[in-house]
């Protein structure tokens, strides 16, 4: 970042000394204003709960415009990336800043792909969750567990140890989502199997079992695919300023992305898929499209509470990019299944129509966001709904990963310690308790 030409001229009407802040400038986007020094300089913090005008870093990693509804992964729109690139090299633009080479491509790939399996031990956490544990509550302990069987190489500050961390977790967690699946199912865990794609290896693991051979559809192997890469990463979101947070005081890798999973887990965050596709069967099972007016008026009741799952963010005031991409690899997939009446997807592109015709979302700049269509591709795949937001959380990895490790490696990060407005009792005297 650099100096912009402009500075900050903080003043107070109370007649207190004014001061200027310096404004730094990135590549693309809104210029920043830094107040590291205002504490010093007034006594005062500044105030920004669920940080609306906040940038709590400098990142070079993905860059998102809410007002054009556009995406970039180091500079690469999603669009491009999502239609001619792989979740393999989008992992290794991601962490490394650029697209592989084939050679490099093979490297990196064959390098996942050997630390795909989990210790024989991990498959004993499972035993304590009941079968019916949701997949979110499984993953956020098991990513934890990880970092048991990985002392020699847990140092965050090591850059080697940062390295193979990070291929572990990508290796490793599509080997636990299908484990939490298998385990809820009652099914044997299937081991990956080194000859398959990432994706067809997950759904091989997935739904396979030891009793036949198990064919991977190219068509639902390169949708799953592009699932992930729309997935992989996000700017400051929930989840990924909770992996930096937690990763800031030096705690290991496996731990802070194990923060991220638990941050994902929430409807207003990743957990929108699983709470879209349960919003659509309920509309359905109100009596579909027929009864959508009927919803809507519910959402638009604000003492109901009832919110438009997969609609809104707070970065996209236009659509977003990835809904889009999402409800394209719906057709295809829905398509290729003999499903293109999916009472379901018919339902969702119903309410699209209805939600950005209606005075309520256009004033609120409310368009479908990556969570929309997302749960009606992965239905259709056959994956049930309580596990989509732990295939979020799995294609999420190397986003959380790649911010981190950026975190670590930036010589100005510091441990992350906000302060706050305080509006609680001063200090008073504890009287004993036969007289409170
Ligand atoms: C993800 O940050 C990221 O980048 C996240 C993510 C990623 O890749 O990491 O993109 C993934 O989390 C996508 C978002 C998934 N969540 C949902 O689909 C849940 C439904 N959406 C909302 O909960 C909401 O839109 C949020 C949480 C996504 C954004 O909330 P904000 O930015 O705090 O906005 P807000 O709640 O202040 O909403 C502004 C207005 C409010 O109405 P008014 O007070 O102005 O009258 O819009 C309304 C809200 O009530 N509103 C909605 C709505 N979302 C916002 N009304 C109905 N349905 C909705 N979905």
């Amino acid at each position: 970042m650099k100096l912009a030409d402009n500075k900050a001229t903080l003043s107070f009407s109370n007649g207190s000394a004014s001061i200027d802040l310096p404004v730094y400038r990135g590549t693309v986007g809104p210029d920043v204003i830094d107040i590291r020094k205002l504490y010093a300089q007034t006594g005062m913090f500044t105030y920004d709960p669920g940080f609306l005008s906040t940038a709590a870093c400098q990142s070079a990693i993905t860059y998102i415009d809410g007002d054009k509804g556009e995406l970039l992964y180091r500079g690469y729109p999603i669009e491009q990336l999502a239609t001619t690139c792989d979740f393999m090299e989008t992992c290794h633009l991601l962490l490394y800043g650029r697209l592989p080479d084939i050679a490099a491509k093979a490297e990196f790939t064959q390098r996942v792909t050997y630390h795909t399996m989990v210790n024989e031990q991990m498959q004993f956490f499972l035993r304590g969750f009941r079968r019916d544990a949701h997949p979110m509550a499984i993953m956020t302990g098991l990513v934890g567990a990880l970092s048991a069987f990985y002392h020699d190489s847990t140092d965050i500050h090591n850059p080697e140890h940062r390295d193979i961390s990070a291929l572990r977790l990508i290796a490793k967690m599509p080997t636990l989502v299908a484990m939490a699946y298998k385990y809820s199912a009652g099914q044997p865990f299937m081991y990956p199997k080194n000859s398959l794609s990432y994706a067809g290896n997950f759904l091989h693991m997935m739904f396979a079992t030891p009793c036949e051979d198990y064919v991977v559809n190219p068509v639902i192997e390169r949708a799953l695919d592009r699932i992930f890469v729309l997935h992989a990463d996000h700017e400051q979101n929930a989840s990924t300023s909770t992996v930096r947070l937690c990763g800031s005081s030096g705690t290991n890798p496996f731990a802070a992305i194990a923060a991220g999973v638990a941050c994902l887990w929430g409807p207003a965050h990743g957990g929108a898929n699983e709470a879209c596709l349960n919003m659509l069967e309920d509309i359905q099972a109100m009596g579909g499209i027929a009864k959508v007016g009927q919803f809507m008026e519910q959402v638009k009741d604000k003492n109901s509470g009832v919110k438009l799952m997969g609609f809104g963010h707070r970065v996209y005031k236009n659509y977003d990019p990835r809904a889009k991409l999402m409800q394209e690899t719906c057709k295809e997939v829905l398509a290729s299944l003999g499903l293109e009446n999916d009472p379901l997807f018919k339902l969702a592109m119903a309410l699209e129509k209805i939600a950005l015709e209606d005075d309520y979302f256009v004033q609120r700049k409310l368009y479908p966001n990556v969570d929309f269509y997302s749960g009606i591709v992965q239905r259709a795949i056959g994956i049930p709904v309580s596990l989509f937001t732990a295939i979020f959380a799995l294609a999420r990895t190397v986003g959380w990963i790649a911010q981190l490790n950026e975190m670590i490696g930036d010589p100005e990060y510091k441990i992350g310690r906000p302060r706050q407005l305080f509006s609680g009792s001063t200090r008073r005297d504890v009287l004993p308790i036969a007289q409170r």
